[in-house]
């Protein structure tokens, strides 16, 4: 069972740290089972099972809720939730009781905080309480607002040189683990080598010490896929022919059938 000073010793030239998101204790399960390292709650819950367009109106309650899912369906793997828009950041001790809520309610084992400036010093203060925090720089969707789109980071100078900085300063905050998303590979690569504690890929190239990505894009149940991701299932049609031949046989009677009578 990966903890946290496990993911942290992880040897640089072992295998990848495998993380994946989950929201519902069945796929928890099956991501478990198939020996997935670290299985992420993210606020993505909001695109993906909730149907919001962007991560912004996730709640603390509804993140809460789906950790707790998680946490019923995994026996192996580490479970890292996320931090909502604005539930950490604005006021000390309310970011501390939410992250709190997270592992005393949800039982995770970890928070992941979409990081910023006004990250370091909660990162700091929460590691201090015994509250593990995995950092999250580049592409930060919770920013959406105000970055206008999905974009690449990093692309220049001195975007890429803010990325570094602000990874370099969490990392000494106490952060165990760090998500890259959506930046060049030679940024990832850079941040990677720079850095004691390991880095989660998404979007960021093959030089991280780990990769990362969201469920239902992995298994194919997503209609539409950032240019990074990758299907490796198709799942929306398994579930849609399923669910198909269970209304046809409703209709012709054929289920349920008269021996289960
Ligand atoms: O919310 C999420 O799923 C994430 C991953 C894409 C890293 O933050």
């Amino acid at each position: 069972m990966p903890t946290v000073p496990e993911i942290m010793a992880r040897e640089r030239d072992g295998p990848p740290i495998t993380m994946l998101t989950a929201y519902d204790k069945s796929i928890a399960e099956i991501a478990d089972a198939a020996g997935i390292d670290i299985v992420l709650v993210g606020d993505s819950v909001g695109n993906t099972v909730l149907g919001y367009e962007t991560t912004l109106p996730v709640t603390i309650e509804e993140m809460i809720s789906h950790t707790a899912a998680v946490v019923r369906g995994v026996k192996e793997a580490l479970v890292v939730t996320d931090l909502p828009f604005l539930s950490v950041g604005v006021d000390e001790s309310v970011s501390i009781m939410n992250a709190g809520r997270m592992l005393k309610i949800g039982g995770a084992d970890a928070v992941k905080i979409e990081s910023g400036p006004h990250t370091i010093s909660i990162t700091r203060r929460l590691v201090d309480l015994g509250i593990p925090v995995m950092a999250h720089v580049g592409l930060v969707p919770q920013r959406i607002r105000q970055i206008g789109g999905y974009y690449q980071q990093g692309a220049d100078e001195s975007s890429a040189l803010e990325i570094m900085e602000l990874a370099k300063e969490h990392e000494n905050a106490g952060a165990f683990a760090i998500v890259l998303e959506h930046m060049p590979a030679d940024i990832a690569k850079n941040i990677t080598e720079q850095l004691e504690i390991p880095t989660i890929g998404i979007g960021a190239g093959s030089h991280t010490r780990g990769q990362v990505l969201v469920v239902d894009d992995v298994i194919g149940l997503s209609n539409s896929l950032p240019p990074f991701a990758r299907k490796f299932g198709d799942v929306r049609t398994e579930m849609s022919n399923a669910i198909k031949k269970y209304r046809e046989e409703v209709i012709s009677r054929k289920f349920p059938p008269e021996d289960m009578d």
